[in-house]
């Protein structure tokens, strides 16, 4: 395969590195995915995150794996193994299933080769325009918010929502970021800020309670996340804390936008109750561990509740932005993402 290098993935001499996200920023460690159980290991782990990327390097892998002479059998067991390394990003999904299409031609290994390459021009592609159609939306001077990691650290191109907000900076439309930290893994503080800091986007970092109050202070005109999956009702799965997010914004009288590709749809799930949600292990919220060290702090008995995403009802949600453009909630209502 051709070399390819984008944010946190690349491809070189034949074989996929990832940027290790959990060591970010203090520490930019370039590590090996050359079989499936290192993937699957680094996916569960966050050492590779975010929706888009998590099936991009899944697809990437296979593609190598066929290269390398794996036999078709095996690599559809791979396959389904890799599928299964994260239950709610529904792109990881997405992109397998056209993986496993590409799988069933007769040269299999140069169709998985371009099957791959091509998911990755398309996340690019459909990254840059969520980030132009949404950065439209934005008004000159606009303090926004948002929450975990949805840049180019989490995409093959310029992110989603922080595309949108990277974009918007460009126009000079950004007076400034609220960056939610992100409890528990912290995507926020580490990922987002430092993305922010190098694309020179002013941001001020915050603990995930104080939203609140900059909002009822007035300190946020919009915010912005991305999403895991969109069910046919528009109901958005992402990171855990942005339906409190929701609900704040829609109290205060705040825009709420949702930005993510195409592959976040998932028309065949009705709504956000049937949205599968990953539960963490108990470790993640006793303490904290990263480049830094580990810590805890909760008694080593603590009784813990963990789940990484949470629903946000179509009902909060002001606009849903697209590679294709911005969705309203009456074309939702009409339904726009049932298929
Ligand atoms: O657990 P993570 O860090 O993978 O969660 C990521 C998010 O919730 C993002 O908002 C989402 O995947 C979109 S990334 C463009």
């Amino acid at each position: 395969m051709q070399t390819l290098q984008t944010t946190s993935l690349r491809v070189v001499e034949n074989k996929l590195w990832i940027l290790d996200q959990q060591a970010l920023p203090q520490q930019k460690n370039w590590l090996p995915a050359d079989n499936t159980e290192a993937l699957v290991g680094h996916i569960h782990a966050l050492r590779v995150r975010g929706a888009p990327l998590i099936g991009l390097s899944a697809s990437l892998l296979l593609a190598l794996l066929a290269e390398h002479g794996m036999t078709r059998d095996a690599l559809g067991q791979a396959l389904e193994v890799l599928r299964a390394a994260r239950p709610t990003a529904v792109n990881l999904m997405n992109n397998l299933d056209r993986m496993k299409q590409a799988l069933t031609q007769p040269d299999f290994v140069a169709a998985l080769g371009a099957e791959a390459l091509r998911l990755v021009q398309e996340d690019r592609e459909l990254c840059e325009r969520i980030a132009r159609a949404g950065s439209e939306l934005v008004t000159p001077g606009s303090r926004l918010l948002t929450h975990c990691n949805t840049g180019g650290l989490a995409t093959a191109g310029v992110g989603t929502a922080l595309g949108v907000i990277a974009r918007a900076h460009e126009a000079g439309k950004v007076a400034n970021v609220w960056v939610d930290e992100t409890r528990p893994l912290l995507q926020g503080g580490r990922l987002t800020a430092w993305e922010l800091g190098e694309l020179g986007v002013p941001y001020q970092l915050i603990t995930d309670s104080m939203a609140a109050s900059l909002m009822a202070q007035g300190q946020v005109d919009a915010v912005w996340v991305g999403a895991d999956r969109i069910a046919a009702n528009g109901d958005v799965a992402n990171k855990i804390g942005t339906y409190s997010l929701a609900v704040l914004a829609k109290f205060h009288n705040v825009p709420f936008y949702v930005a993510a590709p195409q592959t976040t749809l998932d028309p065949a799930c009705p709504n956000g109750a049937a949205i599968p949600i990953e539960q963490r292990s108990a470790a993640e919220v006793t303490g904290v561990a990263g480049s830094f060290g580990a810590v805890q702090w909760a008694p080593e008995n603590a009784r813990v509740y963990n789940p990484a995403f949470d629903v946000t009802p179509a009902a909060l949600i002001s606009g849903w932005v697209l590679d294709s453009g911005v969705v309203t909630p009456e074309d939702v209502a009409n339904g726009r993402f049932a298929g």
